[in-house]
């Protein structure tokens, strides 16, 4: 006999976990989560907070997300990305980052009814937790994940109460291992990897200092400073990262993964931040300083019969892009509706394979683009003549060479230019947060063809409906009130629904019987003139991608699974079949 039981056990508190928690009690799942710490991030780590993750938030409630931007620094104050010798010292080049350049900023308003931000994960991690906690999950901190034996019918997990030292075991249907870069439960269950750990080293000192006069005239949330040495290991730069506007910092500074680890002492911590600061005189309150390394590595299978992994410990690798806890809690909003659906009889187990099928080539795609990052610092080097082996002196002076008024200096001004406007694969690749396509059996295309992405899909995000993309943003607007409201907020809640318009009432009622003969729930909206929801704009029209009598069905997490172009001879029929493809039953 177990001494707890669940349904859904969840290793781990961190992005992943604490969504995982958060959205299960929202849809009514019993669940509990563990934390080997007595607390949840105690140094900032992830931070850009991008528009998918924010719908996710958006679907646990407005409150959730209201309460997001209240802790977060804002869009505006993101998007500079500096290029330069030091803060105090020359400015070597910028670009508009994070949907700040307006063309971009356009794409971001266009795409969501939610803004990117920067919330520092000791900030985010107790928002998802908080609402996990009120909503039901059970959390039980300083216990620690052994190990866990699967049968049949469930898990049994083997932790310790590091308060008391006694070891307990915890009975669930299901159990998640959010357990991070290093985790247990991915080694435990046996999923296979591919990639590199620690590809390079790195370290983080947190601080604070007053560095308004250096940069509140160009606000950023990124300040790369490039000195001898700052591209060797860690993120391809030294960093100077804003954490709270402007007096709480986090210097990122790499070194040789080959070498010995370096000891980061207060002093040592001191002189860096004097350093890439530009200042010998700066005084900073150190808060942290720690080492880690960078990794490019991801698991090729995300679960192994009962077990799910997710976050970090299926996906490991730099902050650039800043994909990590996005990721991760993306990952969550993937699986919860689904281990719910499965849990309340509703859907067949098999659905849960979908998980796998669909998050895995995220985690490929995820872990490759972050690493890509770091070697496109490269030509920024090369054109500044900061190439490996240039000693420091001669640094300088090829660094000094762009100034000159000769065709070899413009030919220099150029590739630097060309160099820096590259790195929007890194800080403006809205595709890459937003273009995520899934194909699983919890899809149903029906031969619809993929529509190609017409321009870069790692910078621009492309709206479609076709059946394994996200559902499109758009406004509209409610016929008692006038209020805009987004189609996203239409859907998700832990609910199937199906979108339609005039002429497609026989959707509507289909989606009612199918639901009553599953058991499942399924919105219905028709969407149009004298209906509840009107498009006054047109947007919708075209973006659906169907005629008015045709339907699309979202799944919970937004994701549209199979869509008609126009009114079928037998909707109810359809309907029932696609469904039961989806669920597994
Ligand atoms: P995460 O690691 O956050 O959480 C794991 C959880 O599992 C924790 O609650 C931990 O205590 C718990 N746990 C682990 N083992 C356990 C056990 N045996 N028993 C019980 N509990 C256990 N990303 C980014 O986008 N930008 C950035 O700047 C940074 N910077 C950064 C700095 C540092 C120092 C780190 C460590 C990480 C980053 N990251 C980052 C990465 C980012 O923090 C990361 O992607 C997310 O936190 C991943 O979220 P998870 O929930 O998957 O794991």
């Amino acid at each position: 006999m177990a001494d707890i039981t669940t349904e859904v056990l969840i290793i781990g508190t961190g992005p992943s976990g604490a969504a995982t928690a958060a959205l299960l009690s929202s849809y009514g799942i019993q669940n509990m989560a563990i934390n080997r710490y007595r607390w949840l991030a105690n140094t900032p780590r992830a931070h850009i907070t991008n528009q998918r993750t924010m719908e996710v938030l958006r679907d646990l409630g407005r409150d959730v997300e209201d309460e997001a931007y209240v802790f977060a620094t804002g869009q505006d104050l993101m998007g500079e990305n500096i290029f330069c010798e030091s803060l105090s010292g020359e400015e070597i080049g910028r670009m508009k980052s994070w949907g700040n350049h307006p063309l971009s900023r356009a794409e971001h308003l266009m795409s969501s009814p939610t803004k990117m931000n920067d919330l520092p994960q000791t900030m985010m991690e107790p928002l998802l937790f908080k609402t996990a906690c009120s909503r039901g999950t059970q959390a039980r901190m300083s216990t620690e994940y052994l190990r866990h034996e699967q049968d049949a019918d469930g898990v049994t997990t083997t932790c310790r109460d590091r308060l008391t030292g006694k070891d307990l075991t915890i009975r669930s249907k299901y159990l998640i291992g959010a357990d991070g870069g290093k985790s247990l439960v991915a080694e435990h269950a046996g999923l296979p990897f591919e990639g590199k750990m620690g590809v390079g080293g790195s370290m983080n000192i947190l601080f604070r200092a007053d560095l308004s006069r250096y940069v509140a005239h160009r606000p950023s949330v990124l300040y790369w400073v490039m000195q001898p040495g700052a591209d060797v290991g860690g993120i391809g730069m030294g960093l100077v990262r804003m954490v709270r506007p402007w007096n709480e910092w986090l210097i990122v500074w790499g070194y040789d993964i080959n070498g010995p680890e370096p000891k980061v002492t207060p002093e040592f911590a001191t002189d860096v931040a004097r350093q890439l600061v530009g200042d010998p005189n700066l005084e900073i309150e150190l808060l942290s300083a720690s080492v880690w390394t960078v990794n490019n590595r991801y698991a090729t299978r995300t679960s192994n019969g009962r077990v799910f992994c997710m976050g970090d410990a299926i996906h490991r690798h730099p902050p650039s892009n800043g994909l990590g806890s996005n990721t991760s809690i993306q990952d969550a909003f993937n699986l919860a509706w689904k281990l719910a659906l499965v849990l309340k009889g509703q859907a067949g187990e098999r659905l849960l394979e979908s998980y796998d099928a669909e998050r895995a080539p995220i985690a490929k795609q995820i872990v490759t683009r972050a690493n890509q990052s770091i070697a496109e610092f490269g030509p920024i080097f090369e054109s500044l003549g900061m190439g490996e082996g240039v000693d420091p002196e001669q640094m300088q002076k090829n660094l000094s060479a762009r100034s000159a008024g000769t065709a070899a200096a413009e030919g220099q001004r150029e590739a630097i230019r060309k160099a820096i406007a590259f790195k929007k694969y890194e800080f403006d690749a809205h595709g890459v947060e937003m273009n995520q396509r899934y194909r699983s059996a919890a899809i149903e295309t029906d031969g619809q063809i993929e529509p190609a992405f017409a321009l870069d899909a790692d910078l621009h995000y492309q709206p479609t409906t076709w059946p394994g993309a996200r559902l499109p943003h758009a406004w509209v607007y409610r016929r008692d009130s006038g209020a805009a409201v987004s189609t996203l907020d239409l859907c998700g809640h832990g609910r199937f629904t199906l979108l339609t318009g005039l002429g497609g009432e026989a959707w509507a009622s289909a989606a009612t019987k199918i639901a009553a003969e599953l058991g499942i729930e399924i919105t219905t909206h028709i969407i149009g003139p004298r209906q509840s929801y009107v498009d006054h704009s047109g947007d919708w029209a075209r973006a659906s991608e169907i005629r008015d009598n045709g339907c699309l069905l979202v799944r919970p997490d937004h994701h549209v699974c199979w869509r008609a172009e126009s009114l079928s001879a037998a909707p109810a029929a359809d309907l029932g079949r696609v469904l039961r493809k989806v669920l597994a039953r």
